[in-house]
């Protein structure tokens, strides 16, 4: 039976590798799978995903988009994507790991923005449907970290826009998820040697993979 697999971390958790990683693990063992990310995915996620990060760059004459529009785009993308892409591909036995989920509006649009918890509540399970993933693997890094990370690799522009504070807020609402959630949730400490991480990951996911056959 297919199996639906989310990955959460902050920024500079190194989570494109380890989503990567684990779908070449799973391609080997001849299982159907595919990859989609947030926001994204389909031809309107990534339209709003264009939207989004062109008005985020350093320098951009754009408008900023207030925090409740933000919210709702994320959403739209969201819709769209399990509407047309993560049910029909479960429902077809196709499985499906996705990078970013609702789990980044509460973390992202509700303890760092801090809009309402009970209306993200809401739009979530509007956008999915109430479709929940088997595991959420959230990749832990402390913000200050992920800087260090960031400024010896290249994308340096977000964190210098938003502050540390905002990442500490967003790492408390992942760790708060998690702690409500402890069955579905996976937390790995990814400041481990990316080997290592993937291995604890794939670990995890292959009783999962065991538990469905
Ligand atoms: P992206 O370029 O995909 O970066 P990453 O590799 O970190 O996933 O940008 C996604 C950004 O959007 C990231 O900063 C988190 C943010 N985001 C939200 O604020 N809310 C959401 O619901 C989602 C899905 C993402």
């Amino acid at each position: 039976m297919a199996f639906f697999i989310v990955f959460e971390g902050g920024d500079g958790s190194g989570k494109t590798t380890q989503v990567r990683n684990l779908y070449s693990r799973i391609r080997r063992r001849q299982t159907p799978v595919r990859v989609v990310h947030e926001p994204g995915s389909t031809v309107l996620g990534e339209s709003i995903r264009r939207l989004l990060s062109a008005r985020r760059k350093t320098g951009s004459s754009l408008p900023p988009i207030v925090p409740e529009a933000e919210l709702f785009l994320f959403e739209a993308s969201r819709a769209q994507l399990v509407g047309e892409v993560i049910r029909p591909s479960l429902r077809q036995g196709t499985s499906v790991i996705c990078d970013r989920y609702v789990y980044s509006t509460v973390a992202y649009q509700g303890y760092g923005r801090n809009l309402e918890a009970r209306l993200i509540k809401q739009l979530n399970e509007a956008a999915t449907g109430g479709l929940h993933p088997d595991l959420v693997v959230y990749l832990d890094v402390p913000p200050e970290a992920a800087l260090q990370r960031k400024t010896e690799t290249t994308d340096m522009g977000r964190f210098e826009k938003e502050e540390l504070a905002f990442h500490q807020r967003v790492r408390r609402g992942y760790m708060e998820q998690a702690a409500a959630e402890p069955h579905r949730w996976f937390v790995v400490d990814a400041l481990l040697p990316t080997a290592q991480v993937s291995r604890l990951i794939w670990e995890r996911v292959e009783g999962l993979i065991k538990d469905r056959m």
